[in-house]
């Protein structure tokens, strides 16, 4: 029997939490800023997500559109103008950035408490120290659907296949801090089938469509799909669903699984952000 994780009603589950703690803060509410750079279409609808989330629990947003042909220096500047402005608790850069911008000096320039996507050194840092601090949206989201459906991870292996910063390394790290042995795979990774059948835990994010076959998968294993492929214009994982139905115990889909989640757990970090520069440091 496979649980199919309803990401839908887990991501509301979060949102109410949410909308709860933003109506209880004293100087709210809280608001995000999200910065897209060109019009890459995915990341158009990504962003217009991510508002419509926010708007739904109370948390402002705030949009910067800028062209195509913005300088990595004038991005830079426009990031130092959010830093210094108080109304703006959250800022997040949507990527990925056209050519010839480098993504690290921007999110190196995002002042660390408003870094809600958790990619600035400070908080990678962090997150690898096993500080507190603000850690990426969708690694928080994986936990937390394991955590919610009771997946045991102390002691258990996890494979992780993709080491991109903002998925597979932090994800390695957040699983390693809860007692998991960790095995971080990627595109150079021999005998990857054999590595994933070991696998109690498994996050596929390597944006290959149905890369991971049904038969790799350890029978009663919990299987999360981070995957966001398009094939002839349908959405679909990493992982070949069907073929992991009726092995894993728990199963992520696409869409309807972790991406939900992504944008849950930017709401969290944003109302952690905006406590962050309002001094409450222990929620
Ligand atoms: N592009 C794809 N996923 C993400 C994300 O979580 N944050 C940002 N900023 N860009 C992304």
């Amino acid at each position: 029997m496979t649980q199919v994780v309803d990401g839908k009603k887990l991501a509301e589950e979060v949102r109410a939490e949410v909308r709860e703690r933003v109506a209880k803060l004293e100087d709210g509410p809280p608001c995000l800023s999200a910065v897209l750079v060109g019009e890459n279409p995915a990341s158009g609808i990504y962003v217009r997500n991510k508002r419509r989330a926010c708007e739904a629990t109370g948390i402002r947003s705030i949009q910067i559109d800028l062209p195509e042909s913005t300088s990595e220096a004038s991005l830079v500047k426009e990031v130092e103008r959010l830093n210094a402005d108080p109304s703006v608790h959250g800022i997040l850069v949507q990527l990925p950035l056209p050519d010839g911008i480098n993504p690290y000096r921007v999110t190196g320039a995002i002042r660390p408490e408003k870094d809600i996507d958790g990619l600035h050194p400070e908080n990678v840092g962090k997150l690898v120290a096993g500080l507190p601090g603000l850690y990426p949206n969708t690694p928080l989201g994986i936990l937390h659907i394991l955590d919610r459906f009771e997946v045991p991870i102390e002691g258990r292996s996890a494979v992780v296949i993709g080491r991109s910063e903002i998925v597979g390394k932090p994800t390695a790290f957040l699983l390693l801090h809860r007692h998991a042995t960790v095995t971080l795979c990627h595109s150079r990774t021999r005998d990857l089938p054999e590595r994933v059948r070991e696998a109690d835990i498994l996050v596929a994010a390597v944006g290959r469509a149905k890369m991971v076959q049904g038969s790799w998968i350890k029978p009663g294993s919990a299987v999360i799909d981070v995957g966001m492929n398009r094939v002839d214009g349908k959405l679909c994982g990493d992982v070949d669903f069907d073929g992991a139905l009726g092995t894993a115990a728990v199963l992520t889909p696409v869409p309807g699984g972790v991406g939900l989640m992504t944008v849950a757990m930017l709401l969290r970090n944003t109302v952690r952000a905006f406590e962050l520069q309002h001094g409450v440091t222990d929620a």
